[in-house]
């Protein structure tokens, strides 16, 4: 049918049916991954959640799971974090030494005339994540008073031992801690301010880094908001600063540039939302692994396709590095994307002036690709790249030299007309880098872009549905020449 062959990722995680929004729960386990999912599995529309699952070896390829988590008495099943109880701290291992998952998830109830009221609950699995058993005690933390209070995330503290629990609770985070899973005391509240952005919370993840070539550590907190992104409707945003056990506190310096210029967003396009990490995966840098989901509340219900709804973003590496600009994320495809690499075509030094057509259809599935470029002297320079296929739709992406900032533009993309928030703006966000050289890597799917620049500082990530497969990439450039070092077009056979 052409809905999955026009549409169907190559490389990026969907349900077979049904709707499905945030990751939660992943964690690493005896050679899988694990990834569940908000999921809705009698609609194609949000509705009652449970949690999906999914599993793999490599984050690349998933094969889809039968559902693990289903509402019950108290509720639909909202987002949360899975963790390996290594030491069986809970007690919830079935026999003795058996390392259970434990699930913390928000049970949602809704009432009816606005009425919700949102509690968190545990699940423990003893088959290594594929089922779970509900705890007999739930609640495990009850609220009768606070509307939006959601999406647990734990954390191993290994400085102190001890499980930490960061919670949304609307216009602020409340961390918890706890020995055992079970029981869990409010240790503190970091607030929204002025320094913070509009909408509500949610979403919150909080870990520890090293930061890049030094001997330091800091702590890490992303914030997701539904609604205020840098390009509008749903975005998440960081902060970078230290966590004594109890409270977590903005670093001095990182709050004097977000006050400066609130630019420190995990990713500047309007498809990476609610995205977390792997609660015990980190690879030999110390770097956390993530996942978002790769749409925006803006639309997410209405992209037209029929069967499933929604993507998930390609799983990132999230590091930590400090310059004279201060601190600041950097994000890059996982390491095993490299594995699928097939045919690559190489061009260097192309002399850019005007249109200059890149590759074409005949030589290269554009939609299962990752381009690796660089250039020299970006200096005034503005340029802009360019797929297109021959119903002439056209996406395009760049760098603009008058806005400081790089771009998507996909008004022309193909289907857009579903949600008047699609497409009606270009997407831009500001190069914090002053290399004097650019270098970028691009992942391109069937439905999806992804843009990672200056190995990782900015980050671009955007959805899209033309009305045939792009068969063309070209770049361009206007007033001036630009010189492309070089351009690297790696086919990706995943399947
Ligand atoms: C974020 C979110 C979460 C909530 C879930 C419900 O997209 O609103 O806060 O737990 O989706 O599906």
């Amino acid at each position: 049918n052409t809905e999955e062959e026009l549409y169907r990722p190559n490389f990026h995680f969907t349900p077979k049916k049904a709707w499905m929004n945030d990751p939660n729960g992943m964690f690493y386990y005896n050679g899988y991954y694990h990834l569940y999912f908000q999921y809705h599995p009698d609609s194609n529309v949000w509705g009652p959640m449970h949690w999906g699952h999914a599993i793999s070896t490599d984050m690349i390829t998933w094969s889809e799971q039968p559902i693990a988590i289903y509402p019950d008495e108290l509720g639909t099943i909202f987002s949360g974090s899975a963790v390996v109880d290594i030491s069986n701290s809970s007690g919830l291992g079935e026999v003795e030494k058996s390392i259970p998952i434990i699930a913390m998830y928000t049970n949602h109830k809704d009432f009816g005339n606005g009425k919700v009221k949102q509690v968190q609950s545990i699940a423990y699995s003893n088959d290594e994540g594929k089922t779970f058993k509900k705890y007999e005690n739930n609640p495990v933390i009850d609220n009768d008073t606070i509307k939006d209070f959601r999406d647990p995330k734990i954390t191993w503290d290994e400085d102190r031992h001890k499980w930490i629990m960061s919670l949304a609770a609307g216009d602020k985070i409340m961390f918890y801690d706890s020995k055992n899973l079970k029981n869990w005391n409010l240790l503190s509240e970091f607030k929204k301010d002025k320094n913070s952005k509009d909408g509500v919370w949610e979403c919150p993840d909080l870990f520890k880094l090293p930061v890049k070539g030094t001997e330091e550590f800091k702590w890490v907190l992303f914030v997701s908001i539904g609604t205020g992104g840098p390009n509008g409707g749903s975005s998440t945003q960081y902060f970078v600063g230290d966590f004594d056990g109890t409270n977590f506190k903005i670093d001095k310096e990182f709050e004097k540039s977000l006050k400066e210029n609130h630019n420190y967003w995990l990713d500047f396009g309007k498809d990476n939302y609610a995205g977390v990490s792997w609660s015990n995966a980190r690879t030999k840098d110390g770097a956390k692994l993530m996942i978002g989901w790769m749409s925006n509340w803006d639309y997410a219900v209405k992209v037209p396709t029929e069967t499933w709804r929604s993507a998930m973003t390609t799983p990132r590496k999230v590091a930590l590095k400090k310059d004279d600009n201060g601190y600041r994320l950097i994000s890059t495809p996982v390491q095993d994307l490299n594995k699928y690499r097939g045919t690559k075509f190489k061009k260097e030094n192309i002399a850019v002036n005007g249109i200059t057509k890149i590759i074409g259809s005949e030589s290269i599935d554009l939609a299962s690709t990752e381009i690796n470029f660089n250039l020299n002297n970006l200096d005034d320079k503005s340029f802009t790249f360019k797929l297109s296929n021959k119903v002439n739709d056209t996406l395009l992406f760049g760098y603009s030299h008058a806005k400081k900032s790089f771009f998507i533009d996909r008004k022309k993309s193909g289907k857009i007309k579903f949600s008047e928030k699609f497409a009606n703006k270009i997407s831009y966000a500001p190069r914090t880098s002053t290399n004097k050289n650019l270098s970028g890597t691009i992942l391109i799917d069937k439905t999806s872009i992804e843009l990672f620049f200056d190995e990782g500082e900015t980050v671009m990530t955007e959805i899209f549905f033309p009305n045939q497969p792009f068969s063309t990439f070209s770049i361009e450039t206007k007033n001036r020449e630009l010189l492309l070092d070089y351009i690297e077009i790696n086919q990706l056979n995943i399947n």
